[in-house]
């Protein structure tokens, strides 16, 4: 028999393509595409009449997984059936959703207190290609109804505003979206499917940047949509022409942070609520914006919501003083870190005025319901009475100055 050559040798498919016993971790398929025994069956996996992968921006097997198991999460007290698409970012499925679900001569209605860049997608790039956005105070139902149009496709909202903490009534956004022949798009980044699950209230997509939470480790970069089929269907051909598919690598980080995503979160909430109530005793601090303080506009509303005691790990303290008061506050602190993003497994913080809204001045922020001195934390998984005592000694250096 013939023997092939050393470089054709080398160059040999896998024996054997799947183990046949199931390993307990989904595996990291690097392959960017795939091997059919006939042209046909290459056909048919293109066309979506076989089940298979064909390419790599198209699908991949451990990008899938980590999309089905979000959707597992956000979709289990839906009676229909959802899907998830995976992305490369937060904003990749921020983006692709809304391209997906609008077009020249569209309107959107969107909350005014969103992550900057989806402000500045709708504001700009969107505007360029013909869609229209109104920002309206989201926990205002009367507004949001009153700014539907009859061309009205997507109804916008983060579950949890950033830094506020305000809190969206998605039923009630649910019911407007639905009258307008609309879409609910819910990011619910601030929230997680361990907090709330916002197409149990009657969201059409829900989105997530899975960098913070669901990767959870501050070490992947990544997103997700879940929805039910219909808008779903035109989510994922957007994906598949935009490209911000998942690469296998961070999906399989991804969703082992999913793995205790419960467990992280729940302790973040409790730890976030124990912060919260001690650090707004203290004579320095004018207000604490958190959802589980009895206080908060958002209470009685989150209690409806969200599970029973989570009200999120984000705690928004506005010390006494102007911006630098707050700056100072940040500075003064030595158990939480100074630094972007939210949601791992350790305390972030962040002067919200010169970082995440910087754009804004001292007025806008006041009109926004945010302190010039609002510093921005993101509970980890430190001991609550460390993060306590970080932040009171924080105050207290400030109130002596
Ligand atoms: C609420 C929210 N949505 C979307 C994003 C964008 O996510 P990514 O940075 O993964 O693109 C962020 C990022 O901070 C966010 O906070």
């Amino acid at each position: 028999m013939r023997q092939q050559g050393e470089n054709t040798r080398a160059l040999g498919l896998p024996a054997e393509p799947a183990p046949p016993q199931r390993p307990l971790r989904a595996p990291v398929h690097r392959s960017t595409t795939y091997e059919f025994a006939a042209s046909q069956d290459y056909a048919d996996v293109l066309a979506g009449e076989a089940p298979g992968y064909s390419y790599a921006r198209i699908d991949n097997p451990t990008a899938t997984a980590f999309a089905s198991a979000v959707a597992a999460m956000e979709g289990a007290g839906c009676d229909r059936e959802v899907r998830g698409e995976a992305f490369a970012s937060g904003m990749g499925a921020v983006s692709t959703t809304l391209l997906a679900l609008t077009g020249a001569g569209a309107h959107v209605v969107a909350s005014r207190s969103i992550y900057g860049n989806t402000y500045s997608l709708l504001d700009g790039l969107l505007r360029r290609f013909g869609v229209q956005t109104d920002f309206v105070d989201i926990t205002d139902t009367e507004a949001v109804r009153a700014a539907v149009r009859p061309e009205t496709a997507v109804v916008f909202t983060e579950t949890l505003a950033n830094p506020t903490m305000a809190v969206a009534d998605l039923p009630g956004l649910a019911g407007i979206a639905e009258e307008a022949g609309a879409v609910l798009v819910v990011d619910s980044t601030f929230a997680t499917p361990a907090v709330c699950r916002p197409l149990e209230h009657g969201a059409g997509v829900v989105v997530h940047s899975a960098t913070k939470y669901i990767g959870g480790h501050s070490d992947a970069t990544g997103g997700v949509a879940v929805g039910g089929a219909g808008p779903m269907a035109e989510v994922r051909s957007a994906r598949i022409d935009l490209g911000p598919c998942l690469a296998p690598d961070e999906a399989y980080m991804l969703h082992r942070g999913l793995e205790t995503l419960p467990l992280r979160v729940a302790r973040q909430c409790a730890s976030a609520a124990a912060f919260a109530a001690a650090v707004a005793e203290h004579p320095a601090v004018e207000r604490v914006d958190y959802p589980g303080l009895a206080d908060h506009p958002g209470h009685a509303l989150a209690g409806r919501l969200f599970d029973e005691g989570r009200y999120g790990a984000v705690v928004t303290v506005t010390p006494r003083g102007g911006r630098e008061a707050g700056m100072e506050f940040a500075d003064a602190l030595g158990t939480a870190t100074i630094a972007a993003s939210l949601g791992g497994t350790h305390t972030l913080a962040g002067h919200v005025g010169s970082t995440t809204h910087r754009q804004m001045s001292d007025a806008a922020l006041q009109a926004a319901g945010i302190g010039p001195a609002a510093v921005r934390f993101s509970i980890g998984l430190e001991e609550p009475d460390d993060l306590v005592a970080d932040a009171l000694a924080a105050l207290d250096a400030g109130a002596g100055r």
